[in-house]
C-alpha cells in the first residue's frame, strides 16, 4: 500500500489512494480486529475518558470500531487509527457530527490517543495529514474542532494547528448541569492559493 514519509502535497495524493495517510512518523489507517484490543483498553481508561461522559464498555467500543471502520470503507475517509512503528497510538481524522447545532452541518476532526502516546506531538502531527486530507483532497472550506471547555489539552492541539475559537456552547447530547456539557468550538478555513 502506498505510504508518504513527509507532507508534500504530491506524497499525500499518493497516500490517499490506499486510505491511508503517513507523516513523518506515523501512519492513519484503516481500522483492523487487532485495533479493538488496544482501543477497548483506552476506552476504559478514566484519564483517557476524563473529559467524556463515561468510559466505554467493550461493547460499545466494538461499536466505535464497527461505524469507524465502515464509514472509511464506505468514504475513504473517516477517524483513521494512528500507529507508531506498527503500535496502536489511538485514533485521529475526519467526521460528520449528528447533533443539532446552528454551526452544523460541518466536517469535524477530532483525536484520542493512549496515555503513553501523549506528550510526543503525535496528536498534532496525525492531525495534520488529516487537515491536509480535508483541505486538499474533499476540499472542505472549512474544518470544525470542538471540546468540553475544560480540555486544556486537546484546545492545544487545536490552537497548535492554527484553529481559531469560534464560540461556547452546549452539547446538546450532554444533560443538562452536566460539568462537561459546556463546549468550545473551534474552526479552520481552507487556506487560500
Ligand atoms: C487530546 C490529546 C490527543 C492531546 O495529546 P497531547 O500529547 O497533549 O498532544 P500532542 O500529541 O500534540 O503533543 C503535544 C506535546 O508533545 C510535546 N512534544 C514532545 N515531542 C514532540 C515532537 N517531536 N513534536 C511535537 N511536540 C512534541 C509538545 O511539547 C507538547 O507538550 P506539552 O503538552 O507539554 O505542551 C490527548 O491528551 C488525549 O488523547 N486525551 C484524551 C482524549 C481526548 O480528550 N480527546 C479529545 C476529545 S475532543
Amino acid at each position: 500500500m502506498p505510504l508518504c514519509r513527509s507532507h508534500p502535497e504530491a506524497a499525500l495524493k499518493r497516500a490517499y489512494s490506499g486510505w491511508m495517510l503517513g507523516t513523518d512518523r506515523l501512519v492513519l489507517r484503516q481500522w483492523t480486529d487487532a485495533d479493538r484490543e488496544p482501543f477497548a483498553l483506552m476506552g476504559a481508561d478514566p484519564e483517557v475518558m476524563r473529559f467524556f461522559p463515561s468510559r466505554l464498555t467493550e461493547e460499545q467500543s466494538d461499536a466505535f470500531v464497527d461505524r469507524a471502520s465502515l464509514h472509511i470503507a464506505k468514504h475513504g475517509w473517516g477517524l483513521w487509527v494512528v500507529e507508531r512503528e506498527g503500535e496502536f497510538l489511538g485514533f485521529c481524522g475526519l467526521s460528520v457530527p449528528k447533533f443539532e447545532a446552528d454551526f452544523l452541518p460541518g466536517v469535524e476532526i477530532g483525536w484520542r490517543f493512549a496515555q503513553h502516546a501523549w506528550g510526543k506531538g503525535s496528536a498534532t502531527e496525525a492531525a495534520r495529514a488529516a487537515l491536509a486530507y480535508a483541505f486538499d483532497v474533499l476540499a472542505l472550506p472549512e474544518v470544525l474542532s470542538f471540546t468540553t471547555v475544560c480540555n486544556t489539552r486537546s484546545r492545544a492541539v487545536m490552537e497548535r494547528l492554527g484553529m481559531r475559537h469560534v464560540q461556547n456552547f452546549d452539547h446538546p447530547n450532554i444533560e443538562p448541569r452536566h460539568p462537561q456539557r459546556p463546549h468550545v468550538l473551534y474552526s479552520v478555513s481552507r487556506p487560500s492559493g
